[in-house]
């Protein structure tokens, strides 16, 4: 009982915006990981799952994050890493729609490629970016973010 209420707690409690996104990761990393291990209706399935997770998961961070990211940082080097993003969402939306078409083998190649670009962006994101925005923006400024992501996440589901 205690525990319980202790882990409804801990779900309602504010998450910034980093933990949020972070948390978007390690979804998506676990549906791939399922996907790559699959075939047939099972994989299908994970797949539109996945499209979903990402297509909102990215445009949250195009809307919101990202710019704000963009606008706080000073240095050129680190408005590259805004530049980046951009473009590896852009490469995944381009792989996405083809993701199912093809044979059985096929398909399973595109899910290996889609799972290594979707684990490389979020890896840069987590290793650079992140613990950039760390740096640039406050506590508050980060849960104010969070607040909007989970606002936008809500409205686009
Ligand atoms: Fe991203
Ligand atoms: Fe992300």
């Amino acid at each position: 009982m205690a525990a319980k209420k202790r882990a409804s707690k801990k779900k309602a409690a504010p998450r910034d915006a980093i933990a949020l996104l972070k948390q978007d990761h390690e979804n998506v990393r676990g549906l791939l990981e399922r996907a790559a291990k699959s075939s047939g209706e099972r994989r299908s399935q994970l797949l539109t799952k996945i499209e979903n997770e990402v297509k909102v998961h990215s445009q949250i961070e195009e809307e919101i994050f990202y710019p704000a990211f963009r606008d706080a940082v000073s240095k050129k080097d680190d408005r590259k890493l805004y530049f980046e993003a951009v473009e590896e969402h852009r490469v995944v939306d381009l792989v996405m729609p083809d993701v199912e078409n093809g044979t059985d083998e096929e398909v399973a190649a595109h899910v290996k490629v889609l799972k290594e670009l979707i684990e490389h962006h979020a890896g840069e994101e987590e290793k650079s970016m992140f613990p950039k925005a760390r740096k640039v923006f406050d506590r508050d400024e980060l849960r104010m973010l969070g607040e909007q992501l989970a606002a936008r996440k809500k409205e686009l589901a």
